[in-house]
């Protein structure tokens, strides 16, 4: 078992583990420019649930992977995410988009645990995210591994519940804990592979290794970038995600008010096993309110 890091460094690693890995969107779009399923999967589920147009909040949007699928489809949504970075390439990915579509998003610069899309000033009355709340939000690709205590789950499910619509829902997924990648040893380094870096175009390894704090259920990944001809710098990247287990998973999120209508274990909609790598989550309000949390 991994020993516990201290409090202190485990509070800057979760700081810098929330912002890093998202300060290169170039690189992020690179990196994940093979994961298509979780896109169709939510565009899907917005069909569904909403026809072939309605409204959707979406949290932790990044660079619009699934946001402009979902404008493209003939949604309207309103894109919340913290980084700069990740915003403006999703700016310039909506700018680039038929007319019709890129009026269909609307980015909005937010902190998961205390965003508020509907009070925006009267000037943004107009605009989709006006005071009407979302039939349906959604938080794709593990966003909600960046909610590091039960407490900061907990205001980020309040803040949904309170932009939801009555009858809405909110849908997201994160990974299904795998207890032997957990555990690999930290001083070694996993997944070496070769690429091209989009932006500097230089040939560059890729590898990473981690901590696994088991106390706060806490994962702290270092990405290693080094060029291949060794000249130059080579970069670490730091990426902290907090690990949720299903049952307690279904727990928290009762405990904010919510019941799961769905729960799927990948993005064909089958449903969660023993060896699903995702838990892909639909929650609805339940009769009873949220109840207070400590921290
Ligand atoms: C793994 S990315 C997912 C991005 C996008 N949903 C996708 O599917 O590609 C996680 C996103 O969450 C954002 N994020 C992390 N912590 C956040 C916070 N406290 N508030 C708002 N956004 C946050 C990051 O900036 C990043 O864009």
């Amino acid at each position: 078992m991994s020993p516990r890091v201290s409090q202190e460094l485990i509070e800057e690693l979760i700081d810098s583990g929330s912002r890093e890995h998202y300060t290169d969107a170039a690189l992020y779009d690179y990196e994940y420019r093979r994961r298509r399923a979780d896109v169709a999967f939510y565009r899907e589920l917005a069909n569904k649930r909403l026809g072939a147009s309605g409204r959707v909040l979406e949290l932790g949007a990044g660079t619009g992977r699934v946001t402009i699928a979902l404008a493209r489809a003939g949604h309207e949504v309103v894109a919340v995410d913290a980084s700069p970075q990740m915003l403006a390439r999703l700016r310039s990915r909506v700018a680039a988009l038929p007319k019709a579509a890129g009026a269909r998003v609307q980015v909005v610069p937010g902190d998961l645990r205390n965003f508020d899309v509907l009070s925006r000033s009267p000037a943004s009355a107009g605009s989709l995210h006006s005071r009407s709340r979302f039939p349906l939000a959604i938080a794709a690709f593990n966003v909600l591994e960046h909610l590091y205590t039960r407490g900061e789950l907990h205001a980020c499910l309040e803040r949904v519940a309170a932009h939801l619509a009555p009858g809405g829902a909110f849908a997201f997924d994160v990974q299904m804990p795998d207890l032997a990648w957990l555990i690999r040893d930290p001083n070694k380094r996993w997944a070496k592979t070769r690429f091209t870096d989009p932006t500097t175009k230089r040939a560059m390894y890729y590898s990473t290794n981690h901590d696994y704090d088991p106390v706060n259920q806490i994962v702290m990944i270092r990405l290693y970038y080094e060029p291949v001809d060794g000249r130059g710098p080579s970069r670490v990247v730091h990426l902290s995600q907090r690990k949720f287990f299903p049952a307690e998973l279904e727990a928290l999120v009762a405990h904010a008010g919510f019941r799961v209508v769905d729960q799927f274990g990948d993005f064909q909609w089958r449903p969660l096993d023993g060896s699903a790598e995702s838990q892909v989550l639909v929650c609805e309000r339940a009769r009873t309110g949220p109840k207070k949390t400590a921290r």
